[in-house]
């Protein structure tokens, strides 16, 4: 639509580390995600909306112009190495690594090793500049379980505190790439929508930049 900004996010973690971000730039959904069962949520500003998608969706979504900006994880646009995107602002929220694990104090095994992940893309980078041939198990969650039961010798996964880790038993092993949101923007929209794009960009820079002063 020619005068309107739709931003996609994710709900949880994405939507709530977003939000103080959206209201330092002026604009505060009128709606909450995690109590209305909306996927568009108009906002204080009559030219802005949000929509709620899933977190590995919003590169989809932005780069087909479904939505004008998003929010992504970095291990999500990884996983999209291909998309016409434009990435203008790391918003420094949602950090975390994406990392190996393995069982705690296993031997490391001779031969292929089998990797459980949702990331393929960057779990076939990282073995492929270590030389190490792997057979990737695609899963969709639960990684950890994989080692547990025999699916895989390993799991590429994000890692914060650990404590998911720790609880089933396995360790952090090698560190594949610090991982934090970005601003995403579809580059039509970048080109019709200049002026009012490149002012939302700055206002959320100029929030990042002030979070980061506090
Ligand atoms: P989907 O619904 O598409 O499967 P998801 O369940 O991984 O996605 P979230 O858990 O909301 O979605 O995670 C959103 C983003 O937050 C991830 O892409 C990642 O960048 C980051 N993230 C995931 N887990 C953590 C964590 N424990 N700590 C900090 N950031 C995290
Ligand atoms: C994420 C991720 C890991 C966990 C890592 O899960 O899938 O399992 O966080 O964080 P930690 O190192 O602090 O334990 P999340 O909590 O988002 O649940 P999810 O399975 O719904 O994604």
């Amino acid at each position: 639509m020619p005068n309107t900004l739709t931003l996609a996010l994710s709900k949880g973690r994405i939507f709530k580390e977003t939000l103080p971000l959206l209201k330092a730039a002026g604009i505060e959904p009128i709606d909450d995600p995690d109590t209305s069962r909306k996927l568009i949520l108009e906002t204080n500003q009559a030219d802005v909306r949000l929509i709620i998608v899933r977190a590995s969706d919003v590169p989809t979504y932005v780069e087909y112009g479904g939505a004008d900006i998003g929010v992504a994880g970095k291990d999500v646009l990884l996983e999209h190495p291909n998309a016409e995107l434009y990435e203008p602002v790391d918003l420094e929220i949602a950090q975390c690594k994406l990392m190996t694990a393995g069982k705690v104090g296993e031997a490391v095994k001779s031969g292929r090793l089998k990797v459980a992940t949702k990331f393929i893309q960057s779990t076939r980078r990282f073995y492929a500049e270590q030389g190490q041939q792997v057979d990737i198990i695609k899963l969709y969650g639960s990684m950890e379980l994989a080692p547990l039961v025999g699916l895989a010798d390993r799991i590429v996964d994000v890692v914060d505190t650990g404590n998911t880790l720790r609880a089933n038993g396995l360790e952090p092993l090698e560190h594949i790439a610090d991982i934090s949101s970005r601003l995403v923007v579809n580059k039509a929209s970048m080109k019709m929508k200049h002026a009012r794009i490149q002012q939302f960009i700055e206002r959320i820079r100029a929030a990042v930049a002030e979070k980061n002063n506090d």
